[in-house]
């Protein structure tokens, strides 16, 4: 064990014995006798905050991550005291400040030690820069476990491992390394049951060690600002992820169509290429509903400009695309050429709106147009102004999402790989430099591409993808994760960062099917098919430049399988929509690890590879070449193979095959599961029948459906109707009860129900609690499908 003395002797300083402290509101403030504060705020009975200034000076409180609109409130807030310590007491925790050294120590209700300082708060001056190195280290309990952090590509369970958040653009990253694109200085603790959450609120460079350096200690860092974190309990890692997803804001519900299929390349140009793109598909019967046009349809790389000879009359084609099913996104890099006749240069500069170097001159690097300056997404006013560019692109040409890309910022043929310390930002009237700013830039500039997508797509719902982000960022936008590989071990790291970034907030993701950089063989492309299709964003993106990545491309096998998988997709967008209903609503996330699924179970405490999609669906991608099967791990309860319907007791491992044309997926008995027809694309089909996939279950169990326009938000006037499906299995009967919520008119008119791992056989039947005979329900025996109206109240099928 490190001692205080020791490390004092490495120029770390401690706070003091407490001398006072003083409530206001909210907020307790602790005085230590070497002039450090701490305050104290509770935000919830579950959470609170801490922030210490060190000679009880603090900053303007002001962050980019926290949703002004998040609900605050507790119930009790009582505060005790005794000779040793001072409490606060909530209806969930209890907070213990040592009056000695002001450490804490964090219990639930029930006494059981949650959390506690080991040697707490610390801080070093910072000689350079001024300010200080803000730390803080937490004991750790034995067998404690820890999750988060965003899109780290390393194993999913952090203990033993030391990472650091500074967004990094990294072509083809390799597996550990821990500065990419992202920064979500936010995890999560479970011991003993229970969960907890830690969000450090610090745009400086963070880093966090989960017991690495010391097997007893977890610590966390900063290179500077404050010491500002909050602490989340759960005890459910679901009540942490939700309750840190609501602090730090949840996005609207995107259109229906971004759920589609993606297809993206550097790039597709000139025209006749993406109509042949075009064509492909729908010539090929494999559905999609978006292409991307990458850099080159820029004037020379400059932004919100086109090449005319590749593309003469943008508008023209987008329309033409639009007809046949196909929304076009665009790319938007942050880099301005510096050029005297492009008008977006001499304008920002007009306007001072771009970021400049500590002794005035402009920040300028290299990234594709040549030299750039760069917008300072940190002002509000360039926001504005940035957002107003989108006009033309949307408005006009009907462009109907936008990429945001190297928004680290890159820069390029530097150290670094993005601006120097010294840039200079306005941090929204909070001025500072790029040392505190750097990891909030991606998100500024993803909110000004947000506020202007989204005020000329209306009365329609903006789209929009970033690389960088910060917490927080899932407000404004979707994500990719950046520059991969075509490797069997990049599709290993899709699998967990995507399951990452939906426990840290950042739900609708996805990664570049196939790999960026590389190419895949055809049995790579669709093993990561197989897996992409079960994330939030299904994008096939590559670099391009070595060789094709469009499905038809790897031969006819291939083609086939991938496009019964994408089909798949297009089948389970009424339940992926729902599942991003209750991400937008409820803050729960649209993927959930095992360990999120069934933390009581410590077999999935290590699980990295199987994962809950939505409510009902286990998914195990198959990430090894040459193989018919894997091994994996079923949670607890009973599950049916979706391929075959038999079912399987879990809480074990077991093999299971997986020939290239299928993966293991099961169903939770006792769903219920909206699905669509195949379309080509959204909305292709006027559908007027759904069908109700139901997982016979020897008990009760509950499913949800969520329906909308799809698009637009009358939604938010009420127009959507929620439908609860209330099962119930007896050994000889099953039944069905629908409630519906809302008044939204929807084009369906009936059902078609079909009923899996029935143990009867169906003699009769009562709908809405009269009898009906089996011919007036539609009563197929060999399918074990009927059909009913679609506002059906209740449905009993019998065996008599
Ligand atoms: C970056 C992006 C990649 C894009 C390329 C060209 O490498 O990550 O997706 O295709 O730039 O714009």
């Amino acid at each position: 064990m490190i001692t205080n003395t020791e490390l004092e002797k490495k120029g770390n300083l401690f706070p003091t014995k407490l001398v006072s402290y003083e409530q206001n509101g909210d907020s307790i403030c602790f005085t230590s006798e070497n002039a450090v504060q701490l305050i104290i705020t509770v935000v919830r009975d579950s959470m609170l905050r801490f922030r210490y200034a060190t000679d009880g000076i603090f900053e303007k409180d002001f962050s980019y991550a926290i949703d002004e609109d998040q609900p605050h409130g507790y119930s009790v807030m009582d505060i005790t005291e005794d000779d040793e310590f001072i409490w606060i007491i909530t209806e969930q925790i209890k907070c213990r400040i040592t009056r000695k050294d002001m450490r804490t120590a964090l219990f639930d209700i029930e006494d059981q030690l949650i959390l506690q300082d080991e040697l707490g708060f610390h801080w070093e001056e910072s000689f350079e820069f001024g300010g200080n190195y803000v730390k803080m280290s937490k004991t750790t309990v034995d067998g404690e476990n820890f999750y988060g952090l965003g899109d780290k590509p390393t194993s999913f369970n952090l203990k033993g491992k030391r990472i650091s958040n500074w967004n990094t653009d990294q072509y083809a990253f390799s597996k550990d390394l821990d500065e990419l694109y992202k920064a979500i200085p936010f995890y999560i603790g479970l011991h003993s049951a229970k969960a907890y959450g830690i969000f450090f609120d610090n745009t400086f460079k963070t880093h966090f060690d989960f017991c690495h350096e010391r097997r007893h200690v977890t610590s966390f860092w900063a290179d500077g600002g404050e010491m500002n974190y909050y602490f989340i309990y759960g005890p459910k890692i679901a009540d942490v992820v939700t309750k840190y997803t609501n602090l730090t804001g949840r996005p609207e519900l995107p259109p229906m169509w971004a759920l589609g299929y993606h297809q993206s390349k550097w790039s597709y140009y000139p025209e006749a290429k993406v109509k042949e793109l075009a064509a492909n598909f729908r010539d090929n019967k494999f559905p999609c509903d978006a292409l991307y046009l990458d850099i080159d349809y820029m004037d020379g790389f400059r932004c919100f400009t086109w090449n005319k000879d590749y593309f003469p009359e943008p508008k023209r084609m987008v329309e033409e695309l639009e007809r046949d099913g196909f929304k076009t996104v665009a790319i938007i890099d942050p880099g301005i050429k510096i050029d005297n006749k492009y008008e977006i240069f001499k304008d920002g500069l007009e306007k001072d709106y771009f970021c400049k170097r500590a002794d005035g001159p402009y920040m300028q690097g290299k990234v594709w147009p040549g030299n750039c300056v760069f917008p300072d997404f940190t002002n509000p006013k360039a926001r504005e102004w940035w957002a107003d560019h989108y006009k033309t692109l949307i408005a006009e040409i009907g462009i109907k999402g936008i990429w945001n890309d190297m928004n680290e910022p890159a820069v390029m043929e530097v150290p670094g790989k993005t601006f120097p310390l010294d840039v200079r930002h306005d941090y929204d009237g909070n001025r500072c430099s790029h040392r505190k700013a750097h990891n909030v830039y991606g998100m500024q500039m993803a909110r000004a591409t947000y506020e202007g997508v989204k005020k000329y797509i209306f009365p329609k719902r903006p789209f929009t993808i970033t690389r960088a982000s910060y917490s927080g960022g899932q407000r404004f936008s979707s994500t990719w994760t950046g520059d991969n590989l075509a490797s069997w071990e990049h599709l290993w790291l899709a699998n967990i960062q995507i399951q990452r970034l939906g426990m840290s907030g950042f739900s609708f993701a996805g990664t570049d099917i196939g790999g960026f950089a590389d190419q895949p063989t055809g049995e790579l492309f669709t093993r990561w098919i197989q897996l992409g299709v079960f994330h939030p964003f299904c994008r096939v993106h590559s670099s391009g430049d070595h060789g094709e990545q469009e499905p038809w491309y790897f031969g006819e096998e291939v083609l086939e399988i991938t496009r019964k998988f994408v089909e798949l997709r297009y089948q389970l967008l009424p339940y992926l929509y729902t599942a991003f209903y209750q991400y937008c609503k409820d803050n729960i996330p649209i993927l959930k690890p095992l360990v999120y699924f069934d933390q009581a179970d410590i077999q999935t405490h290590y699980r990295s590879d199987e994962f809950i999609f939505g409510e009902h669906f286990l998914v195990c991608p198959i990430q090894e070449p040459n193989v018919q099967g894997r091994r994996m791990y079923i949670p607890r309860g009973n599950w049916y193979n979706f391929w075959n319907d038999t079912v399987i007791e879990g809480g074990k491992e077991l093999w299971v095959d997986a020939p290239l044309d299928s993966m293991p997926i099961f169903v939770k008995e006792g769903a219920i599961i909206p699905k669509y027809p195949v379309q080509q694309y959204v909305d292709e089909l006027e559908i007027e029948e759904l069908r109700l996939d139901v997982y016979y279950k020897n008990g009760k169990q509950n499913s949800i459906y969520y329906e909308d326009d799809h698009d637009g938000y009358d939604y938010k006037m009420g127009l959507f109707n929620l439908r609860t499906f209330k099962l119930t299995g007896k050994t000889k009967e099953i039944i069905v009860q629908q409630h519906v919520a809302g008044t939204y008119e929807s084009n369906l008119k009936t059902m078609k129900i079909k009923f899996h791992g029935l143990p009867f056989e169906i003699t009769s039947a009562s709908v809405n609690n009269e009898n009906v005979s089996l011919e007036s329900i539609g009563y197929d025996k060999e399918s074990n499908t009927i059909i009913l109206q679609e506002n059906f109240t209740d449905l009993h099928l019998i065996s008599e």
